[in-house]
């Protein structure tokens, strides 16, 4: 026999025991009042240890720290949005009994009183997940504490800057677009210049994508500026793209170049046009070429 078993979820069992409550209120209303205070000290959960914040596919250690005050325990549980997912009754055999919750699926080999280990932990894992303890016979006090867990699925990769030109020339329009692609929940974007946001006033909004199920988010910030001289310090601008999924961030990094080499020597021919540039050089040597061809056959003649 395992020592522990997996049984179908089948209804919710109240959080808190009823038996307990009633000593309580019989103790409370019959029993000196001293007495009671120790009892309302009694055995309880003081921290329930369980990570904010998973990327999808990590394992969490959800740990319930329980101070005894001198009562004995009869039974820890552990709940996800008020669905028991597992319980420990030390006199049972086998102590542990796990039950079938979406979301979660433990590993039974590191799951125990002291913690409960989730494998591979899904976007359906986030939630409220609560610790009850109860004391044995007597009192039965009963003490419940929660944590909340949320499952981040990460974006593909660093956030794509598109719309990038080789170089910007003075009074040109800079159109940029940040996109993070496929992450839950949808990141958030924001550009900087030298860890200065940039203002709402050059940002362009556009609603987030979704594709999938459960649905994977991609997101897009736009930039919308001029190239101006003083925009560029010494000819570059520095921009950064960041995207934030809760304590979670990625960004990507993107250099601009002030093209105003045309506006100093004229004569050199913009970067832009480097086509044409191309294309005149390559008429001049045809040019050449032919007025050589054409001397060489009237000298022949
Ligand atoms: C946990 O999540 C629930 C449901 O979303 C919310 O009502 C509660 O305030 C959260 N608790 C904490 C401590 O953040
Ligand atoms: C930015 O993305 C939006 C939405 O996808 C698109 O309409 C726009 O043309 C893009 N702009 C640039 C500069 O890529
Ligand atoms: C670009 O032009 C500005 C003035 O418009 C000038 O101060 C700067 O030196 C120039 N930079 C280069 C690399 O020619």
């Amino acid at each position: 026999m395992p020592n522990w078993v997996t049984v179908q979820h089948v209804a919710c069992v109240p959080p808190v025991n009823y038996v307990g409550k009633m000593a309580h209120n019989f103790l409370a209303t019959v029993v000196v009042f001293p007495l009671l205070h120790t009892i309302a000290a009694g055995l309880r959960v003081t921290e329930v240890e369980v990570p904010r914040y998973l990327v999808v596919g990590q394992s969490a250690t959800l740990r319930c720290h329980v101070a005894l005050e001198g009562e004995v325990l009869y039974s820890l549980k552990w709940w996800k949005d008020g669905k028991q997912f597992y319980q420990y009754i030390p006199q049972n055999h086998p102590p542990a009994v796990v039950f079938t919750v979406p979301g979660i699926t433990i590993n039974p080999a590191k799951s125990g009183l002291d913690e409960v280990e989730l494998m591979d932990v899904q976007s359906s894992s986030s939630g409220q997940y609560r610790c009850e303890v109860v004391a044995e016979a007597p009192t039965f006090t009963t003490h419940v504490l929660s944590a909340n867990m949320t499952i981040v699925d990460t974006p593909d990769s660093n956030p794509r800057v598109t719309g990038l030109e080789s170089t910007y020339r003075e009074g040109e329009p800079v159109a940029l677009n940040c996109t993070s692609l496929r992450s839950r929940p949808p990141a958030k974007l924001a550009w900087s210049n030298n860890n200065h946001k940039i203002s709402k006033d050059h940002l362009v909004h556009y609603p987030s994508t979704a594709e999938g199920e459960p649905a994977l988010y991609t997101s897009t910030l736009g930039l919308s500026l001029t190239a101006t001289s003083s925009l560029f310090a010494e000819g570059v601008l520095n921009l950064r793209c960041t995207a934030t999924v809760h304590v979670y961030e990625w960004s990507t990094d993107v250099s601009l170049h002030l093209d105003n080499v045309t506006y100093s020597q004229p004569h050199h021919l913009p970067t832009l046009q480097q086509t044409d540039g191309a294309t005149s050089a390559l008429s001049s040597c045809l040019l050449i070429t032919f007025s050589l061809f054409s001397f060489y056959v009237l000298r022949l003649s």
